[in-house]
């Protein structure tokens, strides 16, 4: 962080005050910090917070041009690594999304060719507003990074997502995106799914598997980590965004393929470590179905195997698919392997205590179309996923 120039975007919302937090760390940690504040935003916390903390003056209006020999605006564009916008409201979302500059901070934005990352911060109708998301998924697919928004109590009395993420995720995220320029993966796209889908039944049962997301979601941290800009495909889990990472939550293995095959074309690597159903039922009852003295038969179809379509229309993006096996581990990982069309299969012998379904560790044995490439004893999650990303790294760069 030391040295690094980063302009803190500061729009009107009652989570500025942990933006003055974030201002204040990140100064603390060496980087050159420089504030820009919209109007709303002194509404709620006066300039002279943030003069103070970053030990700056503020920027606040594109035409005070107090030196002459710059035009201040484009100064503050040119020289930033980075621009951090928290809290982000849903009208900087829509003045970025959508090209307008009419105020000090939305001139800076378009002159800048730095990156941006945006962690925004709303009532939660407001961000659940399809025109917000929109926005959002608009300046997603430009490259900006988002930090989403947590679940929670918010401001305005609602309960939901919108809360601004604490200063220290920011932070991490911040950190994490310097440190990933060196990494292994950077500039390069990465798709992962992760956790089980839900097939609903009727309106309050499902069929599901014990997928906790904890394999796939260490792999998307480790990924991004690497420096790759990575996409999370989540099913229900109960785990928070890795810093860094883009998630999209779905349900149902409908939901997870369509999802999957809009980012297919932008990826360099599918990683497929979600436990998608196999089955759903022939019929969703529209209303609870009611319990009777006879028992009750479910007819199931056959879900997408979205592995198959992603083989199927890879090229040469890099598929890596996941097997969880009981028995002849090797042998269905390998022919796994070969019907989807993967480069590499990650076998875990779900038979095996501590390996598989929903604990903090596993036991892989990783092949490609050539044989074994690696094995690992009981390790965590986390070993394995750095493993894996590692061997991918490599890869990508013509190892082997
Ligand atoms: O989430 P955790 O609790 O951490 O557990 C991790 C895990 C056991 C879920 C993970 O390590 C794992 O093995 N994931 C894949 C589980 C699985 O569904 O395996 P499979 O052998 O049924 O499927 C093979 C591959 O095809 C997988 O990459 C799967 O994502 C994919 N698939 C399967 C069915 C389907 N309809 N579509 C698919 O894409």
């Amino acid at each position: 962080m030391k040295g690094k120039r980063i302009v803190v975007g500061v729009t009107g919302g009652i989570a500025v005050f942990k933006a003055a937090a974030l201002v204040s760390q990140l100064t603390q940690r060496g980087a050159e910090v420089q504030v820009i504040m919209t109007q709303s935003a002194t509404q709620f916390v006066t300039p002279l917070t943030f003069q103070t903390l970053s030990r700056k003056p503020v920027a606040l209006d594109t035409f005070e041009e107090k030196d002459p020999s710059v035009v201040t605006h484009i100064d503050i564009a040119d020289h930033a690594d980075l621009f951090v916008i928290a809290p982000a409201t849903a009208n900087i979302l829509a003045k970025l999304a959508h090209g307008l500059g009419d105020d000090m901070l939305s001139t800076t934005l378009l002159a800048t060719q730095a990156p941006v990352m945006i962690a925004p911060a709303m009532n939660v109708h407001m961000y659940q507003n399809p025109v917000v998301q929109e926005n959002m998924e608009k300046l997603r697919n430009l490259g900006h990074i988002f930090i989403d928004p947590g679940s929670g109590q918010l401001a305005c009395g609602y309960v939901g997502q919108g809360r601004m993420e604490e200063p220290e995720k920011i932070i991490s995220a911040i950190e994490a995106f310097f440190h990933r320029r060196k990494g292994k993966l950077y500039g390069k796209r990465i798709l992962v799914t992760a956790g089980p889908t839900r097939e609903p039944i009727d309106p309050v049962r499902y069929l599901s598997n014990r997928s906790s997301g904890k394999m796939g979601y260490a792999i998307a941290e480790e990924a991004a980590a690497a420096g790759g800009e990575v996409v999370l495909i989540s099913g229900p889990v109960h785990l928070e965004t890795p810093p860094g990472v883009t998630r999209q939550e779905v349900m149902t293995a409908k939901e997870m393929h369509d999802a999957v095959m809009k980012e297919l074309d932008r990826a360099d690597v599918i990683i497929k470590a979600a436990a998608v159903a196999d089955y759903q039922p022939v019929r969703i009852s529209k209303s609870k179905i009611k319990k009777k003295e006879e028992n009750e038969e479910l007819k199931l179809k056959k879900t997408v195997d979205i592995a198959t379509e992603v083989g199927k229309k890879k090229g040469s993006r890099l598929f890596v698919g996941f097997a969880a096996e009981t028995d002849h581990v090797k042998r269905y990982a390998q022919e796994k392997l070969r019907r989807k069309n993967m480069d590499m299969i990650v076998a875990n012998d779900v038979s095996l205590p501590g390996a598989g379904f929903d604990g903090d560790t596993n036991v892989v044995t990783v092949y490609d179309q050539e044989g074994m490439v690696f094995q690992l004893p009981l390790t965590t999650k986390k070993m394995v996923a750095k493993r894996l990303i590692e061997g991918i790294g490599d890869r990508l760069h013509g190892g082997s």
